[in-house]
């Protein structure tokens, strides 16, 4: 385990039989229908791809760059695009990829955007809830694990920008905030 974390939340292992269950779900539910896979920089970077290469349906993917955490431990509630997509979302049927939902404001914003685009529809998988976290109303299509009100890193998921190289996912220590 690194240093800075507390404690191991899910191992490699469990992350990857729960992946794969969860695309088994997902080749069933969207057979026939190419869904855009849309994945959230950069934290659902591993789950994105990891996703990707367990579905047995054709699929396409896609990201966006959204960010509402700047280095802050709790979200601002602003939500800003830095990338937007490449693909049209009109007539596609969207599967918004995330690591964790938190508060909710990203993916509200985002689920909307692409609703509004013309999207045929528009769910959202993520491989954590938390949901403690939650300010605004928005839930999860497919979830991994659900995790406590604690800050989670690892697997993409990062706290300014270091543990996302982890395979695994945990709590990180607090003694190890980077002080300004
Ligand atoms: C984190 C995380 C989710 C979002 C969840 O991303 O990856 O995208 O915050 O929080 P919310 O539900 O309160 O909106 P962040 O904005 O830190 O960008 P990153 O993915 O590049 O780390
Ligand atoms: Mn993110
Ligand atoms: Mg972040």
């Amino acid at each position: 385990m690194h240093p800075h974390l507390k404690e191991v939340l899910f191992t490699e292992k469990e992350i990857e039989s729960r992946v794969k269950a969860l695309a088994h779900e997902i080749s069933t539910d969207y057979a026939g229908k190419n869904p855009l896979i849309v994945g959230i920089l950069k934290g659902s970077i591993m789950f994105t791809v990891d996703l990707l290469k367990a579905l047995s349906i054709d699929a396409q993917v896609d990201f966006m760059d959204v960010s509402s955490y700047g280095n802050g431990l709790s979200t601002s509630g602003e939500v800003r695009i830095l990338k937007d997509l490449d693909t049209k979302a009109q007539g596609r049927d969207i599967l918004i990829c995330e690591d964790i939902i938190d508060s909710g404001n990203t993916l509200l914003y985002v689920k909307n955007l692409l609703a509004h685009r013309g999207a045929n529809s528009v769910k959202i998988i993520s491989l954590l809830d938390k949901p403690a976290g939650r300010k605004v109303k928005i839930n999860g299509d497919y979830i991994g694990f659900e995790v406590p009100d604690e800050f989670v890193v690892g697997y993409g998921i990062d706290y300014a920008e270091r543990y996302r190289q982890l395979p695994y996912i945990g709590i990180f220590n607090t003694d190890f905030l980077i002080k300004d």
